[in-house]
């Protein structure tokens, strides 16, 4: 039976409990029947669905849906299915064998997609009709989507000023109710905790039912990031998986997928992660560094990658844990580190969102450290579209970013409109 457990004080609910977070304050995890689900074909099933023409099977989410929850009717918009680039220009540059799972290809940009999917549903199914996060935006573009397809009503959290404007423009224009505070992310996420212990599973039309990472149905749709990648690569692990980090729900879901799928015997080794923050936003390298004896968050976080601009991580348990159980590492990308990165991905042809450039930042590192070897293969996450944040893109090229090292600007050059001009400026 699937039940919720609190990573903290050990209680146990039910799935119809309608459970967010736990009386003691603690975040939930959805435990599954892993025996159970071991006298089923998984890899079969997962791959006889794929193409299919029917919502249920053909999202790259509910298609692995044995090992999410059951659920009654999904709110879905076909997320997932995002393709696994092979680059042979940086694999060349690396030396080793590298892949992006582009999750800006999801319908709203980012990987947020894969879990809003499975928390609204369950919300809904639990009648919830009031739909709240606290966001650095990419969270309240999902949301404001997925409220507005299916007649709900969204209200976003963002700190003022501070989130990029292709995502801002998306939770406007999906209609959600939008409320900038004053302060950062960290201080939308206190109020939207306050929120979730008003929570009233009795009452969940009148009650607002909190979709950021703290819900644990958001990390069994995460999880299937992790689960495309190794269908992509014919359920063969890759030696890394490395992925920006901010809040912390991401890295959970990677360690969550990690280890479910190996017990289950989908893939015969563990894909060690690597999760990169911002050197200015790095309370869980810090941590990690300290040999997990000290958990301090970042009172002021700072980080052109306002996406991961977060100084008091949520989930730092439950990713510790997935460190621990994939043998990961944490890493810290400085602003030139994430700029160049991106830049680089960028000219690839790909191209993301500056925090989504700490993968390369980190598989970099990783790679002068010596830990990525030779002819290793690496998957590189892409957690958001280039376009959530055209400023940052303009501004690097036009070189006009304070206090970094630009080294691949592109600038638009100005031309007379005659054809002895063209040719002079394509010399
Ligand atoms: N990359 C992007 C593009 C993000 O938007 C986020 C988080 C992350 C990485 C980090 O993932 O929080 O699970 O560790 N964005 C959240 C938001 C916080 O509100 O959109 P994480």
């Amino acid at each position: 039976m699937l039940k919720l457990i609190c990573n903290s004080c050990q209680k146990e609910f039910a799935l119809a409990e309608n459970r967010v977070v736990c009386d003691c304050g603690g975040l939930l995890d959805l435990v599954q029947p892993l025996e159970e689900l071991k006298k089923l074909d998984l890899k079969k099933t997962f791959d006889a669905r794929l193409g299919s023409r029917t919502l249920l099977d053909g999202s790259g989410v509910w298609r692995f849906r044995e090992l999410l929850f059951p659920a009654q009717k999904i709110i879905s918009k076909w997320e997932g299915n995002t393709r696994l680039y092979f680059s042979e220009k940086i694999s060349q540059e690396i030396g080793a064998e590298i892949f992006f799972k582009h999750e800006g290809e999801n319908p709203s940009g980012s990987f947020k997609d894969r879990g809003m999917t499975a928390a609204i549903t369950a919300g809904a199914s639990a009648g919830c009709r009031n739909f709240v996060c606290a966001s650095t935006g990419n969270t309240s573009a999902s949301l404001a989507s997925y409220c507005a397809d299916a007649g709900l009503n969204g209200i976003v959290i963002i700190p003022e000023g501070k989130i990029a404007f292709g995502k801002l423009s998306q939770a406007l224009a999906f209609g959600a109710k939008v409320l900038q505070i004053k302060g950062n992310f960290d201080a939308a996420m206190q109020l939207v905790n306050e929120l979730s212990r008003k929570f009233d599973p009795e009452n969940p039309s009148e009650s607002v039912y909190i979709l950021n990472s703290v819900n644990p149905f958001r990390v069994e749709g995460q999880k299937t990031i992790v689960l495309e990648i190794l269908q992509q690569l014919n359920w063969e692990a890759p030696d890394w998986i490395v992925l920006p980090a901010g809040n912390l729900g991401n890295t959970s879901a990677f360690g969550k997928a990690i280890t479910e799928a190996f017990a289950l015997g989908l893939i015969a080794k563990k894909p060690r992660i690597a999760v990169v923050q911002a050197a200015g936003a790095n309370p869980f390298f810090k941590y990690f560094q300290s040999g997990w004896t000290k958990f301090e968050p970042v009172a002021d976080p700072e980080t052109i990658a306002t996406a991961i601009k977060i100084g008091n991580p949520q989930s730092y348990l439950r990713a510790k844990r997935a460190i621990e159980s994939t043998d990961g590492v944490v890493l810290e990308a400085s602003e030139n580190e994430i700029l160049d990165a991106k830049a680089t991905i960028d000219a690839a042809g790909i191209g993301c969102e500056p925090a989504s450039a700490c993968s390369l930042a980190g598989i970099r590192q990783l790679v002068k450290s010596g830990e990525i070897k030779k002819g290793q293969k690496v998957v590189g996450v892409l957690t958001g579209h280039l376009l959530k944040d055209p400023d940052t893109t303009i501004d690097y090229h036009l070189g006009k970013l304070a206090n970094v090292e630009i080294t691949k600007a592109n600038r638009p050059i100005a031309i007379d409109a005659t054809v002895d001009a063209f040719l002079s400026a394509i010399r």
